[in-house]
């Protein structure tokens, strides 16, 4: 990768004018919770016009409640993106580890620290080696894991338990879950449970995922009181804004909106990906997550992506620009059913060639 480029999905990453339905975003595809909307509207007039609470307080008291951690143990940033960087520049002082193809900021924040990046490659098939980035991690200051892995959407929980089980207890390690609770079984996908037994451990999560609401901008991370203090050094004077604390305390108390979702995506990545599969020029890869890679037969995932968009108003993300990826594949988020047949719309016009 181009050490300043880090591309993204999004709306904004092409014309949004063009855009009549993002399958590049892999956010929730039932939105926002209504709780939390309804939240924003009735106190919009008594929130914008005072400072929000710098420490979070009523928002760590909920997710406290929410993932059964004492409030010492979060930190919460402006997006999960936020909390990346307070890592990298806490932590990754000269070299750090990043199993690749992955998201891309844990890269980009790690430059911008000044560290030394070690890409480890995932196996084929997309699989996390464990052995590989323990032997790598030798001496390094972090590890970057992703489960379930972005852009691949697959879960590796034995391979990532391996990893924080033997990776030297000097060495940091984020462990990104903002994908997590989209997956179908959010408790047996976390180590959020033994997050007492790692001192170096600091797990990541997000409302921008599970709950939808990407545009409000809030992540957190859960690890040991001491970490989440260090991490807290970094941070500037009210960096979540009050609507945004108010709309999540407001959608953690509406843990069924997530659950509804999981029921969407299970039912509808399989439709997708059936349907998906009949067509000749593209091949769906397995996936745990709300999301998942194609393969395309030929031809190339920028000018697909820039093909769908201008015929349908599709997007879709282009993968050539995660670090270890060519241009074969494109990602695709679940949506809802509506939006699924645009999409597959779409994808059988060019697999026609109309
Ligand atoms: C794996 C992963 N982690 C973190 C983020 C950033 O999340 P947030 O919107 O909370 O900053 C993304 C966004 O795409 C992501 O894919």
């Amino acid at each position: 990768m181009n050490r300043n480029a880090c591309s993204h999905g999004g709306i904004y990453s092409v014309d949004h004018r063009l855009v009549r339905v993002d399958c590049s975003s892999s956010v929730n595809p039932l939105g926002a919770p209504k709780a939390a909307i309804e939240v924003i509207k009735k106190n919009a007039g008594s929130l914008a016009p005072v400072y929000p609470d710098p420490e979070c307080r009523d928002l760590k008291a909920s997710l406290s409640r929410y993932l059964g951690v004492e409030s010492s143990q979060l930190a919460v940033g402006n997006g999960a993106v936020e909390i990346i960087y307070w890592f990298a520049q806490t932590f990754a002082a000269k070299r750090v580890v990043i199993a690749v193809p992955t998201f891309c900021e844990y890269e980009l924040a790690s430059y911008k620290a000044g560290a030394d990046v070690t890409f480890v490659s995932l196996k084929d098939g997309f699989e996390l080696d464990a052995d590989l980035l323990i032997e790598k991690a030798k001496g390094a200051d972090a590890v970057f894991l992703c489960n379930p892995n972005n852009p691949t959407g697959m879960l590796s929980n034995a391979a990532v338990r391996k990893v924080v089980e033997n990776v030297d207890s000097s060495t940091k390690i984020l462990l990104d879950e903002c994908f997590a609770e989209l997956t179908d079984d959010p408790a047996a996908n976390t180590m959020i449970d033994r997050i007492d037994e790692f001192d170096n451990l600091l797990i990541l999560r997000s409302l921008t995922k599970s709950f939808g609401m990407a545009g409000l901008r809030i992540g957190y991370s859960v690890s040991s009181p001491q970490l989440a203090s260090r991490l807290a050094e970094k941070r500037v004077p009210w960096n979540v804004n009050g609507l945004a604390q108010a709309a999540a305390v407001a959608a953690l108390s509406d843990a069924g909106h997530v659950a509804r979702a999981r029921a969407v995506i299970r039912r509808e990545r399989q439709f997708l990906y059936d349907r998906i599969s009949k067509l000749k020029s593209f091949v769906p890869l397995k996936s745990d997550a709300n999301y998942f890679l194609v393969r395309l037969r030929d031809g190339d995932s920028t000018k697909l992506r820039d093909l769908l968009l201008k015929k349908s108003g599709v997007l879709v993300r282009d993968c050539s620009t995660f670090t270890g990826m060519g241009l074969q594949h494109i990602r695709v988020a679940v949506r809802t059913r509506r939006e699924n047949l645009l999409l597959l719309k779409a994808l059988e016009m060019v697999d026609h060639g109309r």
